[in-house]
């Protein structure tokens, strides 16, 4: 299976996930102008993803001969979440001294790196899983995309599924649509299709109920932001489901790479929570669904306090508050 995000012949190929399921095409981009788009509509997106189009753009800045700091800028803040952009941004940036091809070089080693730490993160988060929740098979519940199409090439929590089912321990995964967007319905459900899982999708306001009926043994979700004290920002409602799943006696287990630790932010609180359009709420497919003037309050993530998290995993293991990312549970 090819990448989410790629470098090929002077662009950066993605997935065009605004397509996804209904149509699988790729979209070549030119111009830095056309990567902030992309990354704007999210046609590419997920926040490790998003450190390879960070790390990308300013390769193809350079490679154009550009103007590579103000694209730099423009590119670390198409979207203000996931850490992961400007991360990405700033470790490209980091080679502009040795020339054009010495950016792209850092750029492709962030995309190998991705592919690899999530890997590990996710097989980690693996054996947690398995060491909290006795039940066999497994029923795992799943919000927004935290697949491959999230990230370069192998999934944060959705990695956690697939180490699973390769050894034939998943039952079922609860997908969350994930309004308003559908990440869940429309990408979640079709990367667990394509691996032969057997999910069924819910909308997210089933989650608790399907806690309280006990289908649920484990809540598997990825992460926009953790804050040094462990605080996660993830896509809308995650919050939610960390208080139900604490309500219930359910594990919630959070996979990302260490990429997504901001070490610089003391908690939660700190963390800019992007606000998107009225009309992702007030249309639906092209038609509209609520009075004409009706206000929206429409925040793209939420964060959950670590006292919710039972494990926060990067592919260091568990991540202990006070602790640097980088140092082992
Ligand atoms: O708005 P999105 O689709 O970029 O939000 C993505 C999420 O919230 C994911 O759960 C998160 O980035 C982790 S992806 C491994």
């Amino acid at each position: 299976m090819r990448r989410t995000i790629d470098w090929a012949d002077g662009a950066i190929v993605v997935i065009d996930q605004t397509a996804l399921p209904g149509e699988y095409r790729l979209l070549e981009l030119r111009t830095v102008g056309e990567l902030v788009d992309a990354v704007k509509r999210l046609a590419v997106r997920g926040a490790p993803a998003l450190g390879g189009a960070g790390a990308l753009g300013v390769a193809l800045s350079a490679q154009l001969n550009s103007d590579v700091r103000k694209d730099a800028e423009l590119i670390a803040h198409a979207r203000p979440t996931a850490v992961n952009l400007a991360w990405g941004v700033e470790r490209a940036l980091g080679k502009l001294g040795q020339g054009k091809d010495a950016v792209l070089a850092e750029a492709l080693a962030v995309l190998d790196e991705d592919e690899r730490l999530n890997k590990t993160a996710s097989k980690h988060a693996a054996e947690i899983v398995l060491a909290e929740c006795p039940r066999r098979p497994l029923r795992l519940l799943s919000h927004c995309n935290a697949g491959r199409l999230a990230t370069v090439g192998w999934g944060s929590a959705l990695g956690v599924v697939s180490h699973l089912h390769e050894r034939g321990l998943v039952g079922e995964v609860l997908v969350d649509e994930t309004r308003p967007l559908l990440q869940g319905a429309r990408l979640t459900a079709w990367e667990l299709a394509q691996e032969g899982v057997p999910y069924r999708v819910q909308p997210d306001g089933a989650a608790a109920a399907a806690m309280a009926r006990g289908m649920v043994d484990c809540v598997l979700v990825g992460a926009d932001r953790i804050a040094a004290n462990g605080d996660v920002a993830n896509k809308i409602g995650t919050y939610g489901l960390a208080i139900a799943a604490r309500y219930h006696g359910i594990p919630f287990v959070v996979v990302a790479p260490s990429s997504t630790v901001d070490s610089k932010l003391a908690d939660g609180t700190g963390i800019a929570i992007e606000e998107r359009d009225a009309r992702e709420l007030t249309g639906y497919a092209g038609v509209p669904i609520t009075p004409p003037d009706a206000q929206v309050f429409n925040p793209a993530f939420d964060v959950t306090p670590f006292e919710l998290v039972t494990a926060v995993v990067t592919e260091h293991g568990r991540y202990y508050p006070g602790r640097e990312a980088g140092q082992a549970g």
